[in-house]
């Protein structure tokens, strides 16, 4: 597996995909503080960060806006810092709000969509998907041009797919027969705004309120001026996404159903022709003889019986023989986790015919800062043979 630069090499934007909790905003983090370490100007847009990562990162609040994290930072922890690392937090709302801003044909129309109560009701609806507007400030920053590379982390939706989808849901929606039929010259829209209201629509009145209706309607006949513009946008995100410059990364845990979801997505990009870059297979179990590393234990494989009673000897000349037996127990609890991971992530190679996979070890500690960030990247950024020399010597 080539490491994370020479995957990203040439590329404008790194998407991290995968289901939630596998480690996708530590991915995202750990590459963009990597690839700004190797010289570039790299914009990192995290979704939902820790609050000690975000901390970190000096991402104290929403902000919507890229900013640099204090290159002092780096120096503190020792860390050579090339580029630029800049990092913002996503706010879905306000990105949409910003849409609808570019959208308008004008000042008026645009005040009136933003401080309208439906607009505000439904923005937050599908602002709360969240993948949309992912995309979304991933095109506008893309489009502003001032960075070299842009790494997304994605919403922890628990189909790692949704977000592929955004867009054309956010098309389908536009499209769809409730707004189209608000939007008609003789819709719903347009009957309320007008004076000849048919008695139905007045019993609906009543019931609704007027300031309800008139608010729809208005939402509506705003909002139709800029439906055009709207799918427009969705679909050069679309090829944003499909662009060779762009590249996603599957970001998955070790278990089984982790490395399943991580077959399926890729198997969904390859089928969305969207350009798969590799997968990062996070939180892995290593084997305990590399971790032993003095090349003393050379029971490849493992659970070797003479590996486990010489262990066992070993132990009971330090502890008590019941804490010893213990120790012995969890020890070979943790072989079969590392065996299985192990087998998990030859399945994977397998199922995706590449060799395209970074293992990257579960840390004894959450990785809250830039120090933790640094440890994740001695395997993102590693080569192959570095990677295992490091897995060696980590005891
Ligand atoms: N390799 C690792 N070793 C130890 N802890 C990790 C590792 N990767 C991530 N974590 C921790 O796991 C938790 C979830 O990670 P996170 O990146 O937020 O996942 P996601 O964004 O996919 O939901 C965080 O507390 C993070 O610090
Ligand atoms: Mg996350």
């Amino acid at each position: 597996m080539p490491p994370v630069d020479e995957i990203l090499a040439g590329k404008d934007i790194c998407i991290c995909a995968g289901s939630g909790g596998v480690g996708k905003t530590t991915t995202s983090a750990a590459i963009a503080t990597g690839m700004a370490a190797r010289g570039q100007r790299v914009c990192v847009l995290t979704i939902d960060p820790a609050k000690r990562l975000a901390d970190s990162l000096g991402l104290r609040e929403l902000g919507n806006e890229a900013k640099r994290v204090d290159p002092e930072l780096f120096a503190q922890q020792g860390i050579e810092m090339k580029g630029e690392l800049w990092a913002m937090m996503l706010d879905a709302k306000a990105t949409f709000d910003e849409l609808v801003a570019r959208q308008a044909p004008d000042e008026e129309s645009r005040d009136r969509v933003l401080g309208n109560r439906i607009y505000q009701q439904i923005s937050n609806a599908l602002a709360g998907s969240q993948e949309y507007m992912a995309m979304e400030k991933l095109f506008e920053l893309h489009t502003e041009g001032r960075f070299d590379l842009l790494v997304l982390d994605t919403p922890p939706t628990r189909n790692a797919l949704d977000f592929l989808d955004a867009p054309r849901r956010l098309t389908q929606f536009i499209e769809g027969r409730s707004l189209r039929m608000f939007m008609r010259p003789t819709g719903l829209a347009a009957r309320v705004a007008g004076r000849g209201a048919s008695v139905a629509l007045s019993v609906f009145k009543r019931i609704v309120g007027f300031d309800l209706l008139a608010d729809l309607a208005e939402f509506f006949n705003a909002f139709s001026g800029m439906v055009d513009g709207f799918q427009a946008r969705a679909k050069r995100v679309n090829n944003l996404l499909a662009d060779p410059h762009t590249c996603f990364l599957v970001v998955c845990g070790p278990q089984g159903e982790p490395i399943d979801e991580a077959v399926y997505f890729h198997r969904k990009l390859v089928e969305a022709k969207l350009p798969f870059g590799g997968v990062i297979v996070n939180k892995v179990h290593y084997p305990a003889e590399r971790l032993r590393g003095n090349g003393a234990a050379a029971t490849a494989g493992g659970g070797d019986v003479d590996g486990d009673d010489a262990l066992r000897a070993a132990l009971a000349a330090k502890l008590d023989e019941d804490l010893a037996g213990r120790v012995a127990e969890n020890f070979a609890d943790y072989q079969a986790l590392a065996e299985r991971d192990a087998r998990n992530i030859e399945h994977l190679a397998r199922e995706l015919r590449t060799s395209a996979t970074i293992r990257v070890p579960y840390l004894d500690e959450d990785v809250h800062d830039l120090t933790g960030l640094a440890e994740i990247n001695r395997y993102l950024f590693a080569t192959s043979e570095q990677r295992e020399a490091i897995a060696a010597g980590r005891a």
